[in-house]
């Protein structure tokens, strides 16, 4: 029985995840994000790897249907209704309605780990309901990815945190499970804070966030099960 933890989608190519259980995991914030936005009313979250592919996937929509969220440099892209903070996933702004989100790191990741199947979205704020699920997924496989969407093609502290949190979470009270050497480094990293609010806040993305005036975006993700919700990403959509 193996977990695997990427900690970039970085060199995945299409087909490696073919079959595989994976849950795709940007903390801060795109994972946030999508849960959030389907926890408050949202059809469907529609993952973009461009702002443009966003704006080209909605031409022939109706206006009233669809919402158009993502960032560049954490700041909302220029014509986009919405920018990638959760808080903005209100029911007012996203119920009823296809958000189609682009985002700098999450969505790519998200868009790259086509062909795993389940692909579950995870985060801080729906960590109990994604880790039943992956469980689940890993007694029935012995077998789970977990792709971290990292920043900016590097490592990130707060997705590798929480995968190994996932991976911890999933392997308890089973025997026999290993792990490639991404997995062994974040379970490791889990046990070296002590909340969630503590890795979170000490990571690189933090602190851009704060810089751009979006503290309270990092107090929002860091609350776990805020949310007891799953999302699954298959034929393009998460829902
Ligand atoms: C991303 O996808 O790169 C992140 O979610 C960045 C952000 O905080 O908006």
């Amino acid at each position: 029985m193996k977990i695997d933890v990427f900690f970039t989608p970085l060199g995945l190519v299409p087909g490696d995840l073919n079959g595989r259980g994976v849950i795709v995991v940007d903390v801060l914030r795109a994972t946030t994000t999508i849960v959030t936005a389907l926890a408050n009313g949202a059809k469907a979250v529609v993952p973009a790897p461009t702002a443009e592919e966003a704006v080209r996937l909605t031409a022939n929509l109706e206006k009233n249907d669809f919402v158009l969220a993502g960032e560049r440099k954490v700041l909302r892209i220029e014509g986009f209704g919405l920018g990638n903070s959760p808080r903005e996933m209100t029911r007012e702004a996203v119920g009823g309605k296809t958000v189609f989100l682009a985002t700098t790191n999450g969505t790519p990741a998200l868009v790259a780990a086509q062909g795993g199947d389940p692909i579950l979205v995870a985060s801080v704020a729906n960590f109990s309901a994604a880790v039943k699920r992956a469980r689940a997924v890993f007694q029935e496989r012995g077998d789970l990815v977990i792709v971290c969407s990292g920043r900016e093609k590097q490592f990130a502290l707060e997705d590798a945190y929480t995968a190994g949190r996932i991976a911890k979470a999933v392997k308890r009270g089973t025997r026999g499970v290993t792990f490639n050497d991404g997995g062994r480094v974040a379970v490791d990293l889990a046990a070296k804070y002590r909340s969630w609010t503590d890795a979170l806040q000490a990571s690189e993305a933090a602190a851009l966030l704060r810089e751009a005036d979006l503290a309270e975006d990092v107090i929002f993700c860091a609350r776990a099960d805020r949310f007891d919700v799953l999302p699954t990403y298959a034929d393009r959509r998460i829902t």
